[in-house]
């Protein structure tokens, strides 16, 4: 082969080598499984980073509750709530929630009846454009309770967050332990959710138990996602408890 041609080849694979090399060290494990940002997106409005209530009032408020009033929540309020399970807080990508690693294995989905704004479906949280990727239409809170052990909360509210795992994320690089970090985040992030639900004159419970391979048919979850928690939300009763 011509000397000059061969030298150009060997500068396009090394080129390619290069491109594909950087490509990985961007990628995590298993996100190219995740939903793509193709069917209906939704923007949700930026989230508030002020509220009338302290933390530590919060805290003493916060409490599981499983009625919730038949007003839906706001976008805007979904939009405060998957923040604070996920959201992104500062531009090196890290978030609300502390990750091992930061290796962000959690992937958050909301079950929605019609909610103004936001029309009945399935919907998974993009943190880093703040938006909603519908998966599914129509309403399937029923299936989700069903898959519950039939927990009326979960048909019953209005929105249900779904919080999920790639457990290979941070598996990668802790190996078996690492599934006890993944198990810790979905505790943090639920926490997150009680705490700006309590801000928000919202109401929510975290529920786990539910049949994990219907939950994931209903979510159509891809193979590597595993759900860890449902958080079915919807406005305080007033007066309730
Ligand atoms: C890991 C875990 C799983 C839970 N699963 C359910 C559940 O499936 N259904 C439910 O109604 N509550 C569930 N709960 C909520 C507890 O019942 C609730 O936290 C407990 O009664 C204490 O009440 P409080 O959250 O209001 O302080 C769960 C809580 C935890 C921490």
């Amino acid at each position: 082969m011509d000397r000059k041609y061969l030298c150009s080849g060997i500068i396009v694979t090394l080129a390619l080598a290069l491109v594909a090399g950087c490509a990985g060290v961007n990628s995590l494990p298993g996100e190219e499984n995740t939903p793509a940002l193709t069917g209906d997106s939704i923007r949700l409005p930026e989230p508030r980073f002020e509220s009338d209530l302290s933390v530590e009032e919060a805290l003493r408020e916060r409490r599981s509750v499983r009625v919730y009033a038949e007003v839906p929540p706001t976008l805007a309020e979904i939009g405060q709530i998957l923040w604070a399970a996920q959201g992104i807080t500062d531009e090196r990508g890290y978030r609300t929630t502390p990750s091992a690693g930061a290796l962000y294995p959690l992937e958050v989905y909301v079950v929605a009846g019609d909610l103004m704004g936001l029309p009945a479906g399935i919907y998974h949280y993009q943190p880093g454009e703040h938006i909603l990727v519908r998966t599914a239409g129509g309403d399937h809170r029923a299936a989700l309770q069903a898959a519950a052990v039939n927990q009326t909360p979960v048909g019953d509210a209005p929105a249900t967050i779904v919080i999920c795992a790639v457990p290979e994320r941070t598996t990668v690089k802790y190996g078996e332990r690492g599934m006890r970090y993944v198990y810790m985040e979905a505790g943090h992030a639920s926490e997150n959710v009680y705490i700006q639900a309590v801000a928000m004159d919202l109401a929510t419970v975290v529920i786990g138990a539910f049949d994990d391979a219907r939950i994931g048919e209903i979510l159509n979850l891809p193979g590597n996602t595993t759900p860890l928690y449902i958080m079915p939300v919807g406005k305080q009763v007033p007066g309730g408890g």
